[in-house]
């Protein structure tokens, strides 16, 4: 076995390549509903990519705990596809027309089928999760749905007010985080971890997951449209404030506040540029901010993983909490 760091995309790729396959397989034949607008949505939605992150957790909390059977192929597809299900509602609830660089499924089949067809992957996906006979697995993935649901629900009620850290964290525990430990923790339940092993590999999804939200919350204010395949500083726009934007609010200038207020109300950037805000977030250090505290959260993540034995699927999920904070899509 080799003792090198598993540090890029591609490795821990390369590791998981034939699981990864089979779970593609997998979701090909979850897309498929007898009624075929439901098929044609899943379909365009599965053949939008995204980055597996979540069957990967899933499949590496598995192998690491000496598991290769095919319920972690099943239980991969079922949180890929939750995940797709969070998605299709999450862009009908932000009005988002781009996802996955490309049209979101919302403007070509309208709100009302894609709300539907987001029921249907729901699910589909606790359908999947059936055959594996296991009442702990149904239990994790409906109180995971609660939460989700429950998170852009108290999102939806925080629009366009500035929010507290605690309520940020508490979003976005609920909105991403909390499904990241839910895939850590069903890897576990396959492989018949005992609780502390469990409770540990919880605990770095859970972190793994904030990192990862965080990131994402930075890089809506810092990269590209481009780079994104999504507009920036969308998050702004649609009144939400992230990290970076509440630590502005709570350390900048009352000019700063102001400026902040303006696009919140707005729903735009009418009154203030999103030039403007990049210079109020620079000159408060706020970007770098948010990124420390993703940094500690990715810390965590890795403290979590001194339960597991040396493997290289333990490396991979110790290369995954640095790929998390140096993504830049
Ligand atoms: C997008 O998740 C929604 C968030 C939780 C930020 P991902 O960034 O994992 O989306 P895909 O699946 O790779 O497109
Ligand atoms: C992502 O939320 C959807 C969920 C995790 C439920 P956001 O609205 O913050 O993310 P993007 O920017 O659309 O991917
Ligand atoms: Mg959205
Ligand atoms: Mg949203």
């Amino acid at each position: 076995m080799s003792t090198l760091a598993i540090a890029t995309a591609r490795e821990v790729f390369d590791l998981l390549r034939e699981d990864l396959t089979a779970i593609e397989k997998e979701l090909g034949r979850d897309a498929i509903s007898t009624v075929s607008t439901i098929t044609e949505i899943a379909e365009y939605l599965r053949g939008g990519g995204g980055k597996r992150i979540r069957p990967t957790l899933l499949l590496l909390a598995a192998r690491a705990l000496g598991y290769s059977g095919a319920g972690m192929i099943r239980l991969g597809a079922v949180v890929e596809l939750v995940h797709t299900a969070t998605l299709v509602h999450d862009d009908i609830i932000d009005a988002a027309d781009m996802r996955r660089g490309r049209p979101s499924a919302n403007t070509t089949w309208g709100n009302e089928k894609c709300v539907l067809a987001g029921d249907w992957l729901y699910m589909q996906a606790f359908h999947i999760a059936l055959e594996e006979r296991n009442f702990k697995v149904l239990d994790l993935l409906i109180s995971l749905t609660q939460q989700m649901v429950e998170g852009e629900l108290l999102q939806i009620q925080k629009l366009g007010r500035a929010i507290s850290e605690e309520e940020y964290y508490d979003l976005i525990f609920r909105k991403t985080a909390c499904l990241f430990s839910v895939s850590m923790q069903l890897g576990a339940t396959l492989a018949d971890a005992d609780p502390i092993q469990e409770e540990a590999l919880a605990r770095y999804g859970r972190a793994v997951g904030l990192a990862f939200q965080i990131v994402d919350d930075v890089l809506d204010l810092t990269a590209t449209e481009e780079v994104l395949g999504k507009p920036v500083a969308s998050d702004l726009r649609e009144g939400k404030t992230t990290l970076a934007v509440i630590h502005s609010i709570e350390h900048g200038t009352a000019v700063d506040r102001l400026a902040i207020q303006s696009v919140l109300e707005d729903g735009g950037f009418a009154r203030t540029t999103p030039e403007q805000i990049q210079q109020i977030l620079a000159r408060n250090g706020s970007v770098e901010y948010a990124m420390q505290a993703a940094h500690r959260y990715a810390d965590q993540g890795r403290s979590a993983l001194a339960v597991l034995e040396d493997s290289e699927f333990k490396r991979a999920l110790l290369g995954v909490t640095e790929l998390v904070v140096a993504r830049d899509k």
